[in-house]
């Protein structure tokens, strides 16, 4: 299963929840590998903060990577991309390598206008590919923000279902990350490691309710 954090709009969360999912995959026993594919290489640097990761973590920000990730995830149970922050090809690459897209969103309408283009790539991709998944996931949720009406219109209007987990905006996600740390190393009983195993065990159901 190949799953891409998606967004157009920089900083909403696509490499923090990019590595806490491939971590959480990787502690259930699973062969894992997390596909950096933004030229800044936020996943790189943080895997060379580290001795050693119990996931792999390739560098792939190229145009037409689409068809070397699938090849490349075919020797592991998940595969994780990590996407760029501008709506350009390589973008483009990581919506048709996946099963499963995952858009993370803060809870603002500024939010919502900077992620329009990604919805259209995916709205296209999904044209010829109909077996694509997609989901928002509301991210650096603060407090009880409620999530905008705009994005549950835009949500309405793609047909992209908004998942029911929600990531608050914590600070053990922002220092685990500086640190080289995975959140489940970092604070394995905080809310924050609850909240990316509630999102692993959405994506991984909703794959299993959906797959025929
Ligand atoms: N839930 C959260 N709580 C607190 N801080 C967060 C959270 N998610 C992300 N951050 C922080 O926000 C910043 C941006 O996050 P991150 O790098 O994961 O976003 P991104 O979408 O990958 O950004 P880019 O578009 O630049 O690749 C980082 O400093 C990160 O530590
Ligand atoms: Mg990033």
């Amino acid at each position: 299963m190949i799953i891409s954090f998606i967004n157009q709009k920089g900083g909403v969360g696509k490499t923090t929840l990019s590595i806490n999912v491939a971590a959480y995959f990787a502690k259930q026993g699973h062969k894992v590998l997390l596909i950096d594919a933004d030229k800044q290489g936020s996943t790189s640097t943080w895997v060379g903060l580290r001795e050693n990761t119990s996931f792999q973590v390739v560098s792939l920000a190229r145009a037409n990577m689409a068809r070397d990730a699938i090849k490349m995830s075919m020797d592991y149970t998940y595969t994780i991309i990590d996407g760029p922050p501008h709506a350009e090809e390589i973008a483009r690459s990581c919506i048709v390598a996946a099963d499963f897209v995952v858009l993370p969103i803060e809870p603002s309408g500024l939010s919502t206008w900077a992620s329009d283009l990604t919805v259209r790539q995916i709205m296209e991709a999904r044209d010829f590919k109909q077996s694509l998944k997609c989901g928002f996931v509301v991210s650096r949720k603060i407090g009880k923000t409620v999530i905008g009406r705009d994005i549950r219109d835009m949500a309405a209007s793609a047909q992209i279902p908004v998942l029911n987990t929600e990531i608050e905006q914590r600070v053990a996600f922002a220092e685990s990350i500086t640190m080289g740390k995975t959140i489940f190393e970092w604070a394995p009983n905080g809310a924050a490691a609850r909240e990316i195993k509630r999102l692993a065990i959405e994506i991984e159901q909703y794959q299993d309710l959906t797959k025929n």
